[in-house]
């Protein structure tokens, strides 16, 4: 059995004092005895205030990308080993915000996913088709390619220490939720294309699935085969929403 992982991405949003609020609810408020593994990650700046304030808790930290070189003259990027140095155990990478509005291409997001690897973060990779791409019946074809710009970059074994996530652009603060039903098939397509290359690891690879997940559709998609958990952007930010859908599991 997979454990179920559920991953809150705050996006560009927060101050000092919110992020220390929210943290201190969802500390007050997570049944530790339900069997799902949480993280949030955070925007860049707060990570140590938020590692220092999740110390000893239940919740994971994680970072909104990580850099594709080790380290040098890189400006504006921020190191696997940077990350790892204040206690950051995920990372996402290809998130669609990343690919549409700035441009990173899948060679990019390979390379963050197989920096992330080698760094010992773990690398949350997004993947996910367009409304368009949807409608004109691209979907599998679209997130075969970007699956495997990854798997032929760092090798199908890499998924023993990464997460993947299917988050369909047009679900993505759309209000607009993927149905159990279409989110499922497509996490069955994910787990059949890293099958092909090794059964172990497609088995044990945590597929979360990403794009207007609430309160009130959690449990439903995470009833689904092939969705191991979420990760989940606007309902991440109020912490009453986002303890229910990490007690959605199980
Ligand atoms: P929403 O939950 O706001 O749709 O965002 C999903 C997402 O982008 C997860 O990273």
């Amino acid at each position: 059995m997979r454990r179920a992982l559920v991953v809150g991405n705050w996006k560009m949003n927060g101050t000092r004092d919110s992020v220390r609020q929210l943290l201190a609810d969802l500390k007050a408020g997570l049944d530790v005895g339900k069997p799902v593994d949480v993280a949030v990650c955070a925007p860049f700046v707060f990570i140590p205030e938020v590692a220092e304030q999740l110390k000893g808790s239940a919740i994971a930290v994680g970072s909104q990308n990580v850099a594709d070189q080790k380290s040098g003259a890189f400006t504006g990027e921020i190191s696997p080993a940077m990350l790892v140095e204040f206690g950051v155990r995920y990372a996402i990478v290809g998130h669609s915000e990343r690919r549409a509005v700035y441009g990173e291409t899948d060679a990019l997001v390979a390379a963050r996913y197989a920096q992330a690897i080698e760094g010992g973060v773990i690398p949350i990779l997004c993947v996910g088709e367009t409304l368009e791409q949807r409608e004109s019946g691209d979907t599998f074809k679209v997130v075969k390619e970007q699956l495997d710009a990854v798997l032929d970059k760092a090798g199908v074994q890499s998924l023993g220490k990464a997460v993947i996530a299917y988050a369909p652009v047009w679900a993505i603060g759309t209000g607009k939720t993927a149905t159990s039903q279409q989110a499922q098939e497509v996490h069955e397509f994910i787990r059949g294309e890293i099958r092909k290359r090794d059964a172990a690891v497609a088995e044990k690879v945590q597929i979360l699935y990403g794009g207007s997940v609430k309160a009130d559709n959690a449990a439903e998609l995470f009833a689904m085969a092939d969705i191991d958990g979420g990760l989940i952007g606007g309902a991440s930010l109020d912490p009453k929403a986002f303890l229910t859908i990490c007690h959605a599991v199980g």
